[in-house]
């Protein structure tokens, strides 16, 4: 392993492609080896012992791969598991939720912050803990969305009824008056837009994906790991079920012709 090693990225699905496509941008000289766990998609209704057990399984194949560090791009794998599985590790990790709440508490000026996440995230506790941590006088409030990202997968980001979904979703924190919006899920950066119109141009959304790739570079900085080489990285893509679907979903969404993703077996 050395500074031209890959970064392992990994999520429940084909939401962390979000933040893998802010690392390609944020770092375009490091090598990308991304795991989607598609066959068992999604996490953010299940048990912290069940998360645990499938992150455990999704770091032992990216281990096994050329890795220099590890992001979690998925929030409920954050939320859930990363406390366990980043002890003993070898290789620096970081997850998505102490960098989104970072810039949340930095952003709000009323001290309200809502975070809009999947059900485990929001049960979980973790962004209202670490923003607390942060100062101790933000209100946060939290509010689980579970219908928004089936509504992404089916490709339904401009439409009328994920409109109404966000509306319903949303009219609490409005309610709340919260000047500043966590998108605590990898599939709502997507939803920007409507989720911008919707709750108002006069709250600041955080999108935990921008932050985290600022995170990793300053990670990577500070143990010398950045990669300075300009030759051209070929990332990789794996996934638990079809690949078909996942390398057309990613073509979209990182702006790349011919991802070919491969399937594996991690179990
Ligand atoms: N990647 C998950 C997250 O960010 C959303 C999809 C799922 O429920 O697995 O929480």
């Amino acid at each position: 392993m050395d500074n031209r090693s890959g970064i392992g990225v990994f999520d429940s699905g084909v939401g962390g492609l979000t933040v893998a496509a802010e690392i390609m941008d944020q770092l375009p000289k490091e090598k990308i080896i991304y795991f989607g766990d598609t066959a068992r998609v999604p996490y953010g209704g299940k048990s912290k012992e069940t998360v645990t057990r499938y992150t455990e399984q999704i770091i032992r194949f990216l281990l096994s791969k050329d890795v220099k560090a590890l992001v979690v791009a998925c929030n409920t794998m954050s939320a859930l598991a990363l406390d366990t599985v980043e002890k003993g590790l070898s290789i620096p990790i970081i997850g998505v939720i102490k960098p989104g709440a970072k810039t949340a508490v930095n952003t709000t000026r009323n001290g309200k912050i809502g975070v809009i996440a999947t059900e485990s995230t929001i049960n979980s506790g973790l962004y209202p803990g670490y923003i607390k941590e942060l100062d101790s006088t933000v209100e946060v409030v939290g509010k689980a969305c579970p219908l928004l990202c089936p509504l992404v997968e089916e490709g339904m980001i401009e439409d009328p009824v994920t409109d109404e979904m966000v509306r319903r979703y949303l009219a609490v924190l409005k309610e709340k008056e919260i000047d500043t919006l966590i998108l605590g899920c990898t599939h709502y950066p997507l939803l920007k837009n409507t989720i911008g119109r919707i709750i108002g141009d006069k709250v600041n959304l955080v999108n935990p994906a921008y932050e985290t790739a600022n995170g990793l570079k300053e990670l990577l900085l500070s143990k010398g790991l950045l990669n300075d080489d300009n030759e051209v990285k070929e990332h990789e893509f794996y996934v638990s079920d079809s690949a078909k679907k996942f390398s057309a979903f990613a073509s979209t969404i990182l702006h790349k012709k011919n991802i070919r993703a491969k399937t594996v077996n991690i179990e």
